[in-house]
């Protein structure tokens, strides 16, 4: 892997490959409360492939800064939608999913105790089997009718958890970005187009967030770039 830009301008070495303490370095996250998305798509910005999930898409490269940014995170936030279709299990960090029914994702029912959180509201239709499933200590109400996902940020970095790797799906990432919750956008543009009618990395109502970019890299025709996410106010 090469870095074609960095946090100080154009890498000045394009040919050395790099490893993976370079890549902790450039990926290395600030003190304090930090919330990423890692998400990847393909030229034709599809979300998915034919498989209908992520993993039709992505790639050996994607999965080294998957693998990295996991590796720098204390905890995963993942929206419901996705820990069902992508089949999440127990990760050995806590997996955070965020959820309007309250319904817990099959796969992460029986996870040893505090290994996953639940983020829903208090009009979830399953707020009471959540608790039973999960233990009510790991199920966070917040808010009446929608997740406030600030105040997510703030529980979490309460337990400790203070750098936060959200891993989509496009529900989720398009509400951290109206929220103003995201701090930094991680993505793979893998060399592929599909066609086909797949989401995007982003969905929903329109949002329009300015990003700056600070790491560019490439391996194998595959760009992984590192935005920090602008705020609009
Ligand atoms: N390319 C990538 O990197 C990537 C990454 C992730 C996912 N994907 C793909 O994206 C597709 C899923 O898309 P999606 O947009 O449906 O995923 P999603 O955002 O994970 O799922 C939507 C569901 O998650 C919950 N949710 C999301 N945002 C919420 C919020 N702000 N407040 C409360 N609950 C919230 C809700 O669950 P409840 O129904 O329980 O209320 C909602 O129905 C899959 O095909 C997956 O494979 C791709």
């Amino acid at each position: 892997m090469r870095q074609l830009i960095g946090p100080d301008g154009p890498a000045p070495d394009l040919a050395r490959d790099l490893t993976d303490s370079d890549l902790g370095r450039l990926y290395a996250a600030p003190q304090g409360p930090w919330l990423r998305a890692n998400l990847v798509t393909t030229v034709d910005g599809a979300a998915t492939g034919e498989s209908g999930k992520s993993g039709s898409i992505n790639n050996a490269v994607d999965k080294r800064i998957f693998d990295l940014l996991r590796e720098l995170a204390d905890a995963v936030v993942v929206g419901a939608g996705t820990a069902r279709i992508e089949g999440y299990r127990p990760a050995d960090l806590p997996t955070v999913v965020v959820s309007r029914s309250g319904r817990v994702p099959e796969g992460l029912r029986a996870a040893p105790a505090g290994r996953v959180l639940l983020a829903t509201c208090r009009a979830a239709d399953a707020l009471d089997e959540a608790r039973d499933v999960l233990g009510a200590a790991n199920v966070l109400v917040l808010g009446g009718h929608r997740v406030d996902l600030a105040e997510l940020k703030a529980r979490l970095t309460e337990r400790g958890l203070t750098h936060l790797l959200c891993e989509g799906g496009p529900h989720l990432l398009r509400d951290l970005l109206d929220q103003g919750v995201l701090d930094e956008m991680d993505a793979t543009v893998v060399p592929r187009l599909v066609a086909g009618l797949h989401p995007r990395i982003t969905n929903g109502p329109p949002v329009d967030v300015p990003l700056e970019l600070t790491v560019l890299l490439e391996e194998q025709n595959t760009l992984l770039g590192r935005w920090l996410v602008g705020r609009n106010n």
